[in-house]
């Protein structure tokens, strides 16, 4: 899928569920994919850690690459890594839609959210609880997506952080109409003060795989966050 098509089916399907892969069992993977799509998600979110960047290990781009011709959905790259720039092409050449990194491991991000959207790409860039918006305002002409940490980054099942809504409320403001993406967190209880908050897509990982129906998880959580008041109307 090229940049505009990934942007448009992104855009149309707000609020959008992304189910966070780090929760799926590994085991069967093939199966949890399928499961995903009847359950009707749109797109699976590909959390990529390294043990450095974050002290936890999980998949690369083999893993995503091999998933990639099972599944007609979005693939959404979260590359919780240290050096993105030196692993990106192998992310890019895993079918990936869209391809988020942290402003913590790059503090000079233009040039390769530049690569990406010249590689047909959405672009997003992510930040940390504790980083400011303003590490981020300076690179909004080369971004097509911000990802809002509300857990810090690394495991999936922590506490969402509610301090963290005033920042994505800052950040809908100055993003004009760029997807905000939340992370960490998500779920029945919280789901609507990030939706009021300006979030477009929510990444959910215990929400979704810790519930006995995916289907019965990802309609409640796309029915909360249609009744905040910015998708109501
Ligand atoms: C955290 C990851 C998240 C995480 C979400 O580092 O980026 O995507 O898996 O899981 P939950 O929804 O359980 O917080
Ligand atoms: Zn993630």
């Amino acid at each position: 899928m090229n940049r505009e098509d990934t942007i448009a089916r992104l855009r149309g399907g707000r609020p959008v569920i992304a189910p966070s892969m780090l929760k799926c069992d590994y085991g069967n993977l093939n199966d949890e994919v399928a499961r995903l799509a009847s359950a009707g998600a749109s797109v699976l979110h590909w959390d990529v850690m390294d043990g450095h960047f974050v002290p936890n290990l999980s998949y690369g781009a083999m893993v995503i690459a091999g998933m990639r011709d099972r599944s007609k959905l979005v693939f959404d790259g979260h590359l919780m890594i240290s050096e993105p720039e030196r692993y990106l092409d192998d992310y890019m050449k895993a079918g990936l839609d869209s391809i988020t990194f942290h402003i913590e491991a790059v503090p000079e991000p233009a040039s390769l959210l530049k690569r990406i959207r010249a590689a047909g790409k959405v672009a997003g860039l992510a930040l940390n609880p504790e980083t400011p918006a303003e590490a981020v305002l300076p690179f909004l002409n080369d971004c097509d997506m911000l990802l809002v940490m509300t857990v810090h980054p690394g495991f999936g099942g922590q506490q969402f952080m509610p301090d963290v809504l005033p920042k994505l409320a800052k950040l809908r403001e100055a993003a004009g109409d760029r997807l905000i993406s939340v992370d960490g967190g998500i779920a029945a209880e919280t789901i609507t003060a990030a939706a009021t908050a300006g979030a477009d897509v929510f990444v959910a990982g215990s929400a979704v795989f810790d519930a006995p129906d995916y289907g019965a998880a990802v309609t409640d959580l796309v029915r909360r966050a249609s009744a905040a008041p910015r998708f109501s109307h």
